[in-house]
């Protein structure tokens, strides 16, 4: 048997993932050990192997077949765009993807004027100006802390995850419209989808059963 390869995204969905595999019998040690620079473990018994990777890398991993399965977030499944199949909602990691801004904006988005829009994911917010909203915008990509720019007059709007909301809150902005709804997904190599289907279908079906 070879074999099966799981690509993580790092932080908060890895250790979310990790709690659920555990629940159904899938574990790694190792893997938990937060002070370890190891990037890949083993699991010699079920033959699994799972690394961490940064979150947009993940879908790249699966899509050329390095990761069998890749466990990511919704946002940049969309982001990535990248040739997989998305078999799982797991349903931890919800949040929503959103334009925000001061209330003032409200208005701006009503009207057809240019406006910037600052985010960290330039393709979901090209597709909801330019293909749902049909207008066009200026997208201005940022790495991070995507609030800051409609505060500091970078853009009238940001394109971002809402989870909580207090970020917006404490900065003093607002959702004003929802793009959608977000959460942690499990993917799979198109190849390895037909190769691999018994193992992986048995792995979807138990993980249905925990969620
Ligand atoms: C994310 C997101 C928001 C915040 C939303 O940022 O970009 O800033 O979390 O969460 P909340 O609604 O619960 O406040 P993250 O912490 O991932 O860091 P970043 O700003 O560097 O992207």
């Amino acid at each position: 048997m070879r074999y099966l390869t799981f690509a993580l995204g790092k932080g908060r969905l890895a250790e979310k993932t990790l709690e659920l595999f555990e629940k159904v019998g899938i574990t790694c040690e190792e893997m938990k050990d937060k002070n370890s620079r190891k990037l890949i473990f083993v699991n010699e018994e079920l033959k699994m192997r799972f690394f961490l990777a940064k979150g947009p890398d993940v879908p790249t991993y699966v899509e050329y077949g390095a990761a069998d399965i890749g466990i990511v977030g919704k946002d940049t499944i969309l982001e990535e765009g990248r040739k997989l199949y998305e078999v799982l909602d797991l349903g931890y990691g919800k949040c929503r993807m959103c334009v925000c801004g001061p209330e003032s904006a409200l208005e701006l988005l009503q009207h057809n004027q240019l406006i910037r829009v600052a985010t960290k994911y330039p393709n979901i917010a090209k597709d909801y100006f330019y293909n749902k909203k049909h207008r066009t915008v200026e997208i201005i990509k940022l790495n991070g802390s995507i609030e800051l720019a409609p505060i500091v007059g970078l853009s009238e709007v940001i394109v971002d995850i809402v989870e909580t909301g207090s970020t917006l809150k404490e900065n003093g902005l607002k959702v004003l419209e929802e793009v959608c709804p977000l959460s942690a997904r499990m993917v799979v190599n198109q190849v390895s989808m037909k190769m691999e289907n018994e193992r992986i279908s048995e792995l979807i079906r138990v993980l249905k059963t925990q969620l």
